[in-house]
């Protein structure tokens, strides 16, 4: 599976942790950056991450920001993206069951990196339920 990754300075240690702990699980990861600790703006990197998944470059997203929410923000701005701000493994879980979530945000500066691996193999463990939810996720999106 390909997945594409992002974030701010404040998601960076997260992202290159992500990063190799994906890698070592056989995924194959694109890295959208940001690319260290020095402060940036967070749409920058969410916008093209969001993009390759709109494009079919990469299945599923995984982004960061400090709080989550401006990195987060950003990415539902495309009509495509269903980001989903998930800060334990339940919600995460139940963002694939759901919401089809195709982009997992976490928050970097609320979360230790135990709980984000948990968070990160549920999300991508956990296949779309259909049913009732792809009539409500079909409505999401405004014309
Ligand atoms: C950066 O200081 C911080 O504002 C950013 O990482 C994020 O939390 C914004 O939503």
């Amino acid at each position: 599976m390909k997945i594409g990754i992002a974030c701010d300075h404040a998601g960076f240690d997260y992202k290159e942790k992500t990063k190799k702990f994906l890698i070592e699980k056989g995924f194959i990861i694109e890295d959208f950056g940001c690319n260290s600790n020095e402060s940036v703006d967070y749409p920058d990197f969410s916008h093209k991450l969001s993009k390759s998944i709109i494009n079919n470059k990469n299945e599923l997203g995984i982004q960061f920001c400090g709080t989550g929410n401006g990195i987060n923000m950003t990415a539902n701005k495309h009509q495509e993206i269903r980001s989903a701000l998930c800060w334990n493994e339940k919600i995460a879980e139940q963002a694939r069951l759901h919401n089809d979530a195709n982009i997992l945000t976490m928050p970097a500066r609320y979360l230790n990196w135990e709980e984000i691996e948990k968070i990160i193999v549920t999300f991508i463990n956990t296949n779309f339920e259909g049913g009732r939810h792809a009539r409500r996720v079909k409505k999401i999106k405004c014309f």
